[in-house]
């Protein structure tokens, strides 16, 4: 049974596009009109009246869908979705899923029972179904932060990829040869991107990196852990790669713990900064992430796509990184 996303697909438009061809609501060029309802009658595809029913009153609430609502960064993202929406008169449901994929698509199919407008979506993994099943009751998805493959949608994320291979290249600089990298799981995209980076800017040194990184979570136990295990199985390091912030303060709690000093007998960077209004004297150098950018510019492309006013094929928005120095990584090593 063919679904709005194969008619989005096959006629290259968001599903919210067909949505509006359907219900002949919002704005669709007559261009646009005709070759999606060529599609419709080519493949067949035959509109889910009850979600039709429901997509055809506004409820002007959106929802915010993140992984760890303790997180300061996700914070930060909510402050600038919560700012954007509540200026356009809509109301957020946020909603917390734990980097839990089944709560991910329990929360999608209440978020369809109370007819939000639109989702902004922090991905668990790489799993397509809640993205497929809000697309197919005709509620457009913002994916923010993270990417999924093969999925037709708008996102706005920063580039993971650059920022690390960035505060890479900043300790080959200062000399580090030997960088081990803690990571988060291998089946997000942002720690594919991070550890992507991570692993050109050595090539580029002529440095392998293949003993160097180890996968876990995204939580401080998992940063601790690991460290534990990389000094134990890893020779001659002298800094270490966090990719994000709880992994990197797990890392400063293990060296802590070890009695090894930041940065004089192990050098440290992270990416995301931790909230330097709550800490009295951050000293870890990072690459990071423009968060409450990234909640405003999402929710005014979903508010955008909800009123038709930006272009029909999804859009993305991939913000840069700032790195910023401190303590952590060190000088020059003599
Ligand atoms: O600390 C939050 C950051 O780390 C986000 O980019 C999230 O995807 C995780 O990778």
């Amino acid at each position: 049974m063919p679904t709005i996303q194969d008619v989005a697909k096959r006629a290259g438009v968001a599903p919210i596009t067909v949505s509006r061809v359907i219900n002949n609501s919002g704005y669709a060029s007559v261009a646009t009109r005709e070759r999606v309802e060529a599609v419709i009658a080519e493949l067949g595809y035959v509109p889910n009246t009850l979600a039709r029913g429901l997509r055809s009153k506004r409820t002007n609430t959106l929802a915010l869908v993140v992984t760890d609502i303790t997180n300061p960064f996700f914070t930060l993202i909510a402050r600038g979705v919560e700012d954007v929406a509540s200026e356009a008169g809509f109301t957020v449901i946020y909603c917390n899923t734990d980097e839990s994929e089944d709560k991910e698509v329990r929360y999608a199919n209440i978020l369809v029972q109370k007819q939000v407008d639109g989702v902004l979506l922090v991905p668990a993994c790489s799993n397509q179904k809640s993205v497929q099943f809000l697309q197919s009751n005709e509620i457009p998805v913002v994916l923010i932060d993270r990417t999924v493959p093969n999925i037709e949608t708008d996102g706005v994320r920063c580039n993971s990829e650059a920022g690390a291979h960035q505060l890479i290249n900043h300790m080959l600089g200062l000399g580090h040869t030997h960088i081990a990298a803690i990571s988060g799981p291998e089946n997000v995209s942002t720690s594919e991107e991070r550890i992507a980076g991570y692993r050109r800017a050595l090539a580029e040194a002529g440095l392998s990196s293949n003993e160097q990184v180890l996968y876990g979570a995204f939580t401080q136990a998992s940063g601790y852990e690991l460290t534990n295990q990389a000094l134990e199985h890893i020779p001659n390091l002298t800094a270490i790669f966090g990719t994000n912030n709880f992994i990197s303060i797990g890392i400063l709690k293990a060296l802590r713990d070890l009695g090894l000093a930041v940065p004089q007998e192990m050098a440290v960077v992270g990416f995301d900064d931790l909230p330097t209004n709550m800490i009295v004297d951050p000293i870890l150098t990072v690459a990071a992430q423009p968060a409450y950018e990234m909640g405003q510019k999402a929710a005014e492309l979903l508010l955008h796509r909800l009123s038709g006013t930006v272009p029909e094929h999804p859009q993305e928005l991939i913000l840069a990184t700032e790195i910023i120095e401190r303590q952590s990584s060190g000088t020059t090593l003599n």
